[in-house]
């Protein structure tokens, strides 16, 4: 009898950058066109095209949206050739839609795999999130403290001022009164228009990134996304569910979440070992973006599990058919 092979078999996860690798390709021609569906679109066939061909009984707990509003790879869809380890799997094949189609920096493709059971089941809906890199004591900062009061305790632990300091904030209009927050204890935001899986990876790699933390209210199915690569890169990360109408709240309900109010750890979002993989999209600090010369797109891939904490990153050059 064959023997059974574990989500963290080696081969299979290698198997998960290709995945990410392929959403991000199929995505290339569509940067800088100024078209996001086209260009979601494209990444999302890629991507599901390639996570079919996975040796996995997946199921997807994070993804394009509810059944009824997303065609593929919808919460829910069974993906993988069924001949495998049981797995959820949390995906965002274009994370930054809007960076893809203006060309900005940090649009990447991801996804994360997990037992199954183990990864939340985020409603898509808004999280407020906090998270920091590795090497701080648990619980250095907190949801319930108020911004000012987060950025002199990660100072007092980092050992410096507040005014070397860097928190990564989206740029919205709701969040105008926690940016003030920030500043008015010297620390420096760095300010994002998109892309906050990316701002949350960040944080893990303060030193060439300069963040040391994130902060802010961005989509709730991306906070489990930016959990599994915290967990395999070290760092923490809080999040709590924000719901602005009933329809929201029935979302919630739909995803059996029991407490609304909840504040969720790293490892309240991803219970269990992860392997994580992201594929750059557009340039960013974490990862190149696609390279297009005649003939050939090149793509780099950052691939990453939380069982042994490796980090393995990988160069594609794809001849173009
Ligand atoms: P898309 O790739 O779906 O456009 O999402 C990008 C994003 O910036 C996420 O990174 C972030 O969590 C969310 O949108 C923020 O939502 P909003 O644009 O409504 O503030």
């Amino acid at each position: 009898m064959a023997e059974k092979v574990d989500f963290n078999d080696r081969m299979l996860s290698l198997g998960l950058a290709r995945v990410s690798e392929a959403a991000a390709l199929a995505a290339a021609r569509h940067i800088g066109r100024g078209d996001e569906k086209a260009a979601d679109q494209a990444a999302v066939d890629g991507m599901r095209r390639q996570l079919n061909l996975l040796d996995i009984d997946g199921v997807v707990v994070i993804g394009e949206g509810e059944r009824d509003e997303a065609p593929m790879l919808y919460i829910g869809e069974r993906v993988g050739t069924g001949r495998g380890p049981a797995v959820d799997i949390a995906l965002d094949p274009l994370e930054g839609t809007t960076l893809t189609a203006k060309d900005m920096p940090n649009a990447l493709a991801v996804i994360a795999m997990a037992p199954r059971g183990t990864l939340l089941h985020a409603p898509d809906v808004y999280m407020d999130k906090l998270a920091v890199g590795p090497g701080y004591p648990p619980d250095v900062v907190g949801l319930d403290m108020p911004a000012d009061a987060r950025v002199h305790a990660l100072a007092r632990a980092k050992g410096c001022g507040p005014e070397d300091i860097t928190v990564c904030i989206l740029e919205r209009p709701r969040h105008q009164e926690l940016i003030a927050a920030v500043r008015s204890t010297g620390a420096a935001i760095r300010l994002i228009t998109d892309g906050d899986v990316a701002g949350v990876i960040h944080c893990a790699e303060a030193e060439k990134t300069g963040i040391d933390m994130y902060m802010g209210q961005g989509g709730a199915p991306e906070g489990v996304l930016a959990a599994a690569a915290l967990k395999c890169m070290g760092g923490q990360i809080w999040g709590r569910l924000v719901f602005r109408t009933d329809e929201e709240r029935a979302r919630a309900d739909r995803a059996g979440i029991a407490d609304r109010d909840r504040i969720y750890s790293r490892d309240e979002m991803v219970m269990a070992d992860v392997i994580f993989a992201a594929t750059g999209v557009t340039d960013g600090s974490i990862l190149a973006g696609i390279k297009r010369e005649v003939g050939y797109l090149t793509a780099e891939t950052i691939l990453m599990r939380s069982k042994t904490g490796s980090v393995r990153r990988m160069i594609y050059r794809n001849p173009v058919k």
